[in-house]
């Protein structure tokens, strides 16, 4: 890894807002402009080599995300335009349809607004029921919570991977084998891990997989929706028009094509889809595994500052990912990251989209430090510097 490989990095900036949007490297800069200086034309609906070229580019891309999270089958692979648009594909296209009323769908109260959401608008529209699995002190799911939160009328456990605040990294290989002995199936938001740790749906089991590009070095807009073939096959699609369908005479006699096309209706984000393959090549040839160990060491040397400042309260110590909300006593997040931002230091501060962890943490907003493998420990002194200035913070601050 070489930090030059970052545009963004030859700024002065300190980039701790890797949960929201990762920097991107010139590989997928140039991918980008590449298709769009060299061989700009449709995907799947052109018979001429530039539009062939582009058709095999874009189903390199689907090859390589079978790859990267060892999917069986590279049909169950579906670009989409990210996390969100994903999840609410699985839950409005295939639980509408296989869920009744009064069945349970277990969730945590720190998930994305995303995986809340349209679970809520479900249960409003057909009368299934939203439940909590309860969390740990440190705002943590185990499976003894999980076993517990379990009736005889749970169909569906929807967690994420990695929690997008507290960050912490869910035991969904056990969570997967339980549940998937009681019939229950699982969907699994990998929004904050799949670029930070390895996943493989086939050794997790896991039946449905949500997860973005742009927080894996990827283009925005872009994002992935993986489901075991059979359950995969049986999602209806949302969006209906060209590129998905045989043919169609009348109301009574269509016929769409197989997965994965059936659900890609109208022109994807070809750019973005052939970006997000440099994305992965680049994660590649560093290593998830050196990924994820770079990042909870860095994190550790980051909790070690923190810890050593008056006044600091960090709210998740001993999770396994790469974020850290903490506040400053007495002070709104959003003032520290604006404090902060005069350091050129981002971080993001708020309720980060997971306004249900309010009733976890007692409090609704904090600041988030979300790392990824470009941050350096130079970064982290300048952090913990700027947060250290009591000077510079009684004057900005006032307190
Ligand atoms: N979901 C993104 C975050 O956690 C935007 O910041």
């Amino acid at each position: 890894m070489n930090r030059n490989d970052f545009p963004m990095l030859m700024q002065d900036i300190v980039y701790f807002d890797n949960g929201a949007t990762t920097l991107k490297p010139n590989s997928v800069i140039e991918g980008i402009c590449d298709y769009y200086s060299n061989y700009s034309s449709n995907a799947h609906r052109g018979d001429y080599k530039l539009s062939l070229k582009a058709s095999k580019e874009y189903e390199s891309v689907r090859e390589k995300v079978k790859e990267f999270i060892n999917a069986k089958d590279k049909d169950e692979i579906v670009f989409t335009s990210g996390a969100t648009e994903s999840l609410n594909m699985i839950i409005n296209g295939y639980f509408k349809y296989n869920l009744n009323k009064e069945d349970e769908v277990l969730i945590t109260k720190s998930e994305h607004a995303s995986n809340i959401l349209p679970w809520y608008e479900l249960e409003n529209e057909m009368g299934i029921k939203v439940k909590y699995i309860p969390l740990t002190e440190n705002h943590t799911v185990t499976l003894d919570n999980v076993k517990n939160s379990i009736t005889d009328k749970t169909k569906v456990i929807s967690i994420a991977h990695v929690t997008n605040v507290i960050g912490d990294l869910r035991p969904i290989k056990e969570i997967i084998k339980y549940a998937h002995k009681k019939g229950i199936l699982v969907v699994i938001d990998g929004a904050q891990s799949v670029g930070h740790t390895k996943i493989d749906v086939q050794n997790l089991d896991i039946d449905f997989l949500a997860f973005s590009a742009h927080k894996m070095l990827g283009p925005t807009g872009v994002g992935v929706l993986y489901g075991k073939y059979d359950l995969l096959d049986k999602l209806k699609p949302f969006k209906y028009g060209g590129g998905m369908n045989i043919s169609f005479i009348s109301p009574k006699e269509i016929e769409y094509k197989e997965l994965p096309y059936k659900l890609e209706a109208g022109t994807q984000n070809i750019a973005g889809v052939i970006g997000f393959g440099k994305a992965i090549d680049y994660i590649n040839n560093i290593g998830i595994d050196n990924i994820e160990e770079y990042c909870l060491e860095l994190r550790k040397y980051i909790i070690n500052g923190l810890k050593k400042l008056k006044n600091i309260n960090v709210y998740n110590e001993n999770v396994e990912g790469s974020t850290i909300a903490f506040n400053i006593d007495n002070v709104f997040a959003q003032d520290t990251a604006i404090y902060l931002d005069k350091y050129n230091i981002c971080v993001r501060s708020g309720s980060h989209c997971a306004k249900k962890l309010e009733d976890e943490l007692g409090i609704k907003n904090t600041c988030r430090i979300s790392i990824y493998f470009y941050n350096t420990k130079e970064d982290a002194d300048r952090l913990i510097e700027a947060l250290d200035n009591d000077k510079i913070l009684e004057e900005s601050l006032g307190v």
